[in-house]
């Protein structure tokens, strides 16, 4: 088994929102969402370059990469450090663009960002510590996203 556990791939292909952080040429960290960050492989994550152009600009000259992937409301999820390929022509291209298509990704794909994950951490916020259940910590959230 690779280090994407079934746990984590059901996790990250259901909430589908990576948040990814490159580093820029001076050095600053440049974070944005990506909300087709998927499991590719046991050991890869992919997400779309649709309008990423700092992300895949950051990504050319330095490959690292860091994707946080958090249920907003259970309050825990994954932090991924990895490698990143950027892929824009050709037939792996062409078969991780129809995996989208299949998922109802509609927009046009420029590139697909592969990224080899190097470790995978479980972040839990700090509720955890004060002994709420997941159910109590979910049943607040559930509440504040859904009133005015
Ligand atoms: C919820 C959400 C999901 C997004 N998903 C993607 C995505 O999957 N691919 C993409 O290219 N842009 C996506 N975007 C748009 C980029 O995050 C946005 O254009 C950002 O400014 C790009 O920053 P960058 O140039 O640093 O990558 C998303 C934006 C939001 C708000």
């Amino acid at each position: 088994m690779g280090i994407l556990t079934q746990e984590i791939k059901d996790f990250v292909n259901k909430q589908r929102m990576g948040f990814v952080a490159t580093v820029s040429p001076d050095n600053s960290p440049n974070l944005s969402p990506k909300g087709t960050t998927v499991v590719y492989t046991d050991e890869h994550l992919i997400f779309t370059g649709i309008r990423s152009e700092h992300t895949l600009s950051n990504l050319e000259k330095n490959p690292l990469v860091d994707i946080n992937v958090v249920n907003p409301i259970k309050r825990k999820g994954y932090r991924f450090k990895g490698t990143a390929t950027i892929i824009s022509e050709g037939k792996e291209f062409e078969n991780i663009l129809n995996q989208y298509r299949d998922l109802g990704i509609k927009s046009k794909v420029k590139a697909i960002v592969l990224v080899k994950v190097n470790s995978a951490e479980l972040i839990t916020s700090p509720l955890y510590d004060l002994g709420l259940s997941e159910q109590e910590i979910e049943s607040e959230w559930t509440q504040r996203y859904s009133s005015d």
